[in-house]
């Protein structure tokens, strides 16, 4: 996030007073059970939403040679997405065009340079999803003619994110869906990130509700009473919505003290939970020294499964040794020498 953000968001937090006051929506708003329970409601979700709507995919960081690729379960649709040998992403539904069989494993990540291959009975496809063979075929069904390659999704990278439309072929504009927070986002530099861990659990819960838990801090001082709530803010976060999304930042305690500083020396990150809803089904959270990225699959009104993973900024490249300087220890300053030891 870049300073000059940082103290905007740090000026409000100063105009809030020392109890952080002040930094709430404008006005309550209530919201009727039957949002989170309306059974029409959730399927007309999965089709506008889940289906031909934009969601959240991966990380750019996930997918950075030729052949890599990431696949997920979007209302029913896999979706497979791998990079190309030019570098760009290709979108395709995760189903062989010979009796649908899963290319590759749902919800899994790897690589798949070489092309393709489904494991029923080995067609194979390029990187693209054009059909490259069918075994066999000669004589048998080669008088198939039409065009048997992968079908086609939408995808859109940018800001180190990828996007896709499970069940469309409208091109996506990144900027569009992110309606301000490009800037925000893009000074990450999540392109360069690197995974640490992921793992994929069902929660029984509504999709919205467990976001709702998410963008306010009320419930730390009692759920986390004993971890969080002890530095942990319990009383406010700073919002902001962008475009169908969602931005806040929850902060510590201490986060008061940093304000003693001249402005200019302010910095936000270490104290702040920086959170982006990418609305339906994508939450990049920016702890202090690491990012949490969220997606979640609604299985039904009152499950959910999220695949949470973990990755660090870039690590710097190790240099090699300098050879060491010979030069008399008396010519070298100080700071030469407590460094050199
Ligand atoms: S289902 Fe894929 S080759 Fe038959």
């Amino acid at each position: 996030m870049r300073h000059e953000r940082q103290l905007e968001l740090l000026d409000r937090v100063a105009a809030a007073g020392p109890r952080l006051q002040g930094l709430h929506a404008e006005a309550s708003m209530m919201n009727p059970a039957s949002a989170y329970t309306d059974a029409d409601r959730f399927e007309r979700e999965q089709r506008e939403l889940f289906g031909t709507g934009v969601l959240f995919m991966a990380l750019s960081c996930e997918l950075p040679n030729p052949g890599d690729f990431v696949s997920g379960a979007f209302n029913g649709v896999e979706v497979l997405v791998i990079r190309q040998d030019d570098g760009s992403l290709r979108s395709m539904v995760n189903g062989c065009r010979h009796r649908g069989a899963p290319v590759v494993e749902p919800g899994s990540s790897g690589n798949r340079a070489g092309g393709i291959s489904c494991p029923y009975h080995a067609w194979t496809y390029e990187l693209d999803g054009a059909l490259r063979a069918r075994p066999g075929s000669a004589g048998a069904f080669d008088d198939v003619t039409v065009d048997c390659g992968l079908h086609a999704r939408a995808v859109a990278e940018k800001y180190g994110l990828v996007f896709i439309r499970p069940d469309s072929i409208e091109p996506i504009d990144v900027d569009a869906y992110l309606t301000g927070a490009e800037d925000d986002l893009g000074s990450f530099g999540l392109a360069d990130y690197v995974q640490l861990d992921s793992r994929v659990n069902t929660w029984n819960m509504n999709w919205k509700l467990v976001l709702d838990t998410f963008s306010e801090s009320y419930h730390i001082r009692t759920l986390h009473k004993t971890t969080l709530a002890p530095t942990f803010n319990s009383d406010t976060v700073i919002f902001e919505p962008f475009g169908r999304n969602l931005f806040s930042v929850g902060l510590r305690k201490d986060v008061v003290d940093e304000l003693a500083k001249p402005r200019d020396e302010w910095s936000l990150l270490p104290y702040a939970t920086i959170q982006y809803f990418l609305v339906p089904n994508g939450l990049v959270v920016h702890q202090v020294d690491h990012v949490e990225v969220w997606r979640g699959e609604p299985l039904t009104g009152d499950t959910w499964r999220p695949a949470t993973s973990l990755y660090s900024p870039p690590q710097p490249v190790p240099q090699p040794r300098q050879p060491p300087d010979v030069r008399p220890p008396e010519k070298l300053g100080w700071s030469r020498i407590i460094l050199d030891a």
